[in-house]
């Protein structure tokens, strides 16, 4: 899928419904607010008090609530939909929003399974619609300035990222399986994969709760993924790790022929590179977590741009997750492509409707289906 429906006017106002307003709903409901593309015309959560919560949290109390998605939509006639629910809802609200003719802008990940997300990327191609994932971290000026320093870097062959953190979040994060590769690896999967403009071919992970570990799932875990080319990404990290904690983006070393390059994750990368000055050109700015995705959205929808997140470039990134937890169940090296063809098979056999299986029938390789889209067209 290389296009999808672009608004008609390019400067209008983008009218949303947002779904899901808890934490992060909140979030994002702060962050819609001071978006002077945005207007937010109905919210959408189970929890008829949360949403009216949201509302407030938006700034306008007066703003249409409800528990049922597709009645605010026929009443409120929105052109796109946010979806910052749970996990498990990701597929039901995007295929029910795509299907209704609406572009999606939804939290990561993509969906529960790389199955869900294969779904929803050939539903994205049935409707023509925009399904973008917000993978926030992307958004971050140091990390594009670090990708332009792997650049001087000659052939790469090392990149690590190390993240100990010790928050106690309370509610879902607490009881869940896995809850570190579930809920946090894929933030810097996805940023190596953006880092190195590449896509991975294997895993080996090893996951454990540490014994004073307040998750009921596993919270620390070390994973080695070979990318195309060859080169190693190492990730080590825990959720139960207290002092001397990295940022939230983790500490990163990458490693190339020329020289080496070291991101904290919360400052300017440093770059040391064997001949040369290693000074990299500014870019623009591409904004910086949310309002950086929000406002990639609406570009995209204004213009057709591929933007950064689309269905068909993310679902790489679910993979590596889903490939790093069957590969500590199983206790062996995993081939992302076994992972992406099981999900396949998964996808065609539990699809509900005809017209999207029909689609995921056309695909004549995964891979190549999600390669149809670049990875990162910013
Ligand atoms: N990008 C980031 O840094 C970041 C940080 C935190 C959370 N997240 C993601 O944001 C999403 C939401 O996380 P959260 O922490 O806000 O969870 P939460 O549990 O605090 O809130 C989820 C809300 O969605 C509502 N909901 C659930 N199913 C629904 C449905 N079918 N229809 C309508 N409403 C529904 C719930 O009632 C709840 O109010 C998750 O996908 C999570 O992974 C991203």
């Amino acid at each position: 899928m290389t296009a999808f429906r672009r608004l008609e006017s390019q400067d209008a106002t983008v009218r949303v419904i947002q779904v899901g307003a808890g934490s992060m709903g909140n979030a994002w409901l702060r962050n819609d607010q001071v978006n002077p593309d945005i207007e937010v015309v109905g919210i959408v959560d189970l929890n008829l008090d949360a949403a009216r919560a949201g509302a407030v949290a938006y700034g306008d109390p007066s703003v249409p609530v409800g528990t049922d998605l597709l009645a605010l939509i026929a009443e409120t006639r929105p052109d796109a939909i946010l979806d910052i629910t749970v996990p498990v809802a990701h597929h039901p609200i995007t295929t029910d929003a795509l299907f209704t003719g609406l572009p999606v802008l939804g939290e990561k990940p993509a969906a529960q399974t790389v199955a869900e997300a294969l779904s929803l990327a050939a539903a994205a191609e049935v409707t023509g619609e925009l399904f973008m994932v917000s993978q926030s971290r992307r958004y971050n000026d140091q990390l594009v300035a670090f990708r332009q320093q792997a650049a001087l870097l000659g052939d790469l062959g090392t990149v690590s990222t190390e993240f100990a953190k010790a928050p106690h979040f309370g509610g879902f994060r607490d009881e869940m399986d896995n809850v570190l590769l579930l809920d946090m690896a894929i933030h810097p999967f996805d940023s190596v994969r953006y880092l190195l403009e590449r896509d991975p071919i294997s895993v080996y992970c090893d996951s454990y709760n540490p014994s004073w570990s307040w998750y009921r799932g596993d919270a620390a875990a070390s994973a080695v993924f070979e990318f195309e080319g060859g080169i190693r990404y190492t990730y080590n990290g825990s959720w139960c790790a207290p002092g001397l904690e990295t940022s939230w983006n983790g500490a990163w070393r990458l490693s190339g022929a020329a020289g080496s390059a070291l991101w904290d994750g919360d400052n300017a990368p440093l770059v040391e590179v064997v001949d040369g000055d290693g000074s990299v050109d500014a870019l623009g700015s591409v904004g910086d977590g949310i309002a950086g995705s929000l406002a990639a959205f609406v570009h995209a929808l204004r213009t057709g741009t591929v933007p950064d997140g689309e269905v068909h470039g993310n679902v790489m990134s679910l993979a590596m997750v889903e490939a790093a937890i069957e590969s500590k169940d199983r206790g062996v090296k995993i081939l992302i492509d076994d992972v992406l063809e099981r999900a396949y098979a998964k996808a065609l056999a539990t699809e509900k409707r005809d017209d999207v299986r029909a689609q995921l029938e056309s695909w004549t390789s995964v891979r190549a289906a999600l390669q149809g889209v670049a990875v990162d067209a910013r």
